[in-house]
């Protein structure tokens, strides 16, 4: 199944999401409802709360579908390892259309559970790291508009505000 996307203005997307207790066949449906959904947005990167689901889940495939190998689930997720800086153009699926540059660690490590349950860490460079910390940061309800400064986030709300009344958001 797939989901529509949640758009920023949303609740969900600012609240943090819920810890993860049982790991069942709803969960692994939920999982791949969500890769699926990821895929048909085009995107790399997915949070339960991006499709209104507050729960401490993501997924990732920065191949998009080349390598299957790549596919990653992350539940519970913690960041518990970053190493350097590195800034690179980003965006998200509930903020499209809009890009910007962002500064964050350029390798991080990742501690969280796989769909059985099983802890495991995961480390990440470049597109990868950046991956793991942006969605990590929707479970803790954090865009990465709050990595920029003020000044380009005031002006990307209020470029939503105005396509919200125009009924294009
Ligand atoms: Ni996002």
């Amino acid at each position: 199944m797939i989901y529509p996307i949640v758009k920023f203005g949303d609740p969900v997307l600012e609240k943090a999401a819920e810890t993860v207790t049982v790991f069942d066949d709803e969960l692994r449906k939920l999982l791949d409802d969500m890769f699926e959904s990821m895929y048909a947005a085009h995107g790399v990167g997915l949070a339960a709360p991006q499709i209104g689901i507050s729960r401490r889940i993501a997924v990732i495939d920065i191949t998009f579908k080349e390598d299957p190998n790549a596919k990653l689930v992350l539940i519970n997720p913690e960041i518990i390892r970053t190493e350097g800086r590195h800034t690179q153009q980003e965006g998200c699926l509930s903020l499209p259309e809009f890009r910007e540059n962002v500064t964050r660690p350029r390798v991080v490590t990742v501690r969280a559970q796989d769909a059985k349950g099983n802890w495991f860490e995961k480390t990440g460079e470049d597109l990868l790291a950046r991956a793991l910390q942006h969605e990590t940061d929707h479970l803790n309800g954090k865009l990465y508009i709050a990595h920029i400064s003020a000044l380009k986030r005031d002006l990307i709300k209020r470029k939503v505000r105005k396509l919200i009344k125009q009924g294009e958001w």
